[in-house]
C-alpha cells in the first residue's frame, strides 16, 4: 500500500485531492440523512446535481465554440460542439437512474421541492441561451461567406462548414432525445394529466420535443426534400 504524501496545495481539506477537487464542499451539497424525508432523496438530488455539472461543462464548451466562430474557425468550433453533444448524451443516459425512483417514494418527498422546477435549471437555461447565440453566429458566418445552408449541404461532407452544420444538428437532436427521455421518466414517476411543481401540465412537455434550436438547418433539409422530384410529388397540401 502506498503511503500518502503530505498535502502541499492551499485550501481546506486534509489531502491535495480534497483541496483541488473541493470534495469537502461538493459532498456537503446533498441533504444529510436527518434532513431527508425519504432515503431516495439522495438518488434524486445526485442525478440532478450531476446533470447541472454536465450542463455547466456544455455551456463552457459551447461558449468556446462561439469564440471560434467569431474568429472564423469552424473546425475548432465543431470539435467543441462535438464534445457538448457527447456530454448531453451522457446526461441523457444518466436520467435512466431515475427508473429506480418509484412513484410512492417520490410522492413521499415531492413537497420538499417547494415550487422548485426544472424550468429554473440554470444549466438548462444557459444551454438554451447559448444555442441561440450559436445559431445567430453560424448564420452570420455563412452570410459573410455568401453561402446558404443549402449551398453547404450540396457541398463536400469534408468541408468544415458542412461538418459544423451536421454537429449543430446532432446537438439539436440530442436536446430532443434528452427531452424525450426526461418526459418518459417524469411520466413514469408522476403519471399523465398532472401538474408539475411549476403548475405546468406534464404532457405539455411533449410539444417542446419538436422545438428546434437551429431551425434554418432543418428548413434546409425540408427545402432539399421538396426540391427533389419525389419531394414535389409528396408535398403536403396547405392546411
Ligand atoms: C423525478 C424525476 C422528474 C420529474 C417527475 C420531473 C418533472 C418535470 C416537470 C413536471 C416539468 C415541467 C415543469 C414543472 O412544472 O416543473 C419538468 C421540466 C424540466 N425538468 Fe424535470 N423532472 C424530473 C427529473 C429531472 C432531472 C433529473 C432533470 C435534470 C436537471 C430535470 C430537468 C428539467 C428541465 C431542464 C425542465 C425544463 C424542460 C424543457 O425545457 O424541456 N428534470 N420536469
Amino acid at each position: 500500500m502506498s503511503t500518502s504524501l503530505p498535502a502541499v496545495l492551499p485550501g481546506p481539506g486534509s489531502t491535495d485531492y480534497a483541496r483541488y477537487m473541493r470534495t469537502d464542499v461538493l459532498l456537503s451539497l446533498q441533504r444529510g440523512t436527518a434532513e431527508r424525508a425519504h432515503p431516495d432523496e439522495l438518488l434524486f438530488q445526485v442525478v440532478h446535481q450531476c446533470a447541472e455539472l454536465w450542463f455547466k461543462l456544455i455551456h463552457h464548451e459551447l461558449g468556446r465554440a462561439l469564440d471560434h466562430l467569431a474568429a472564423d474557425q469552424p473546425s475548432a468550433a465543431e470539435q467543441l460542439v462535438q464534445r457538448a453533444v457527447r456530454c448531453l448524451a451522457l446526461v441523457t443516459e444518466q436520467l435512466h437512474m431515475l427508473r429506480h425512483l418509484h412513484p410512492a417514494q417520490f410522492a413521499a418527498f415531492r413537497t420538499e421541492l417547494g415550487n422548485g422546477s426544472g424550468f429554473e435549471s440554470p444549466g438548462w437555461k444557459g444551454m438554451r441561451e447559448i444555442t441561440t447565440e450559436l445559431d445567430i453566429a453560424f448564420s452570420r458566418l455563412l452570410s459573410s461567406l455568401g453561402v446558404t445552408p443549402i449551398d453547404v449541404y450540396c457541398g463536400q461532407p469534408s468541408d468544415p462548414l458542412f461538418r459544423l452544420a451536421e454537429t449543430l444538428v446532432s446537438l439539436d437532436e440530442q436536446i430532443a432525445l434528452w427531452r424525450t427521455e426526461h418526459y418518459t421518466i417524469a411520466t413514469r414517476i408522476i403519471g399523465h394529466g398532472v401538474l408539475g411543481t411549476r403548475n405546468t401540465p406534464i404532457d405539455s412537455l411533449t410539444r417542446l420535443i419538436t422545438h428546434r434550436r437551429f431551425p434554418t438547418l432543418w428548413e434546409a433539409r425540408t427545402d432539399l426534400t421538396e426540391a427533389s422530384p419525389r419531394g414535389r410529388q409528396s408535398r403536403q397540401a396547405p392546411r
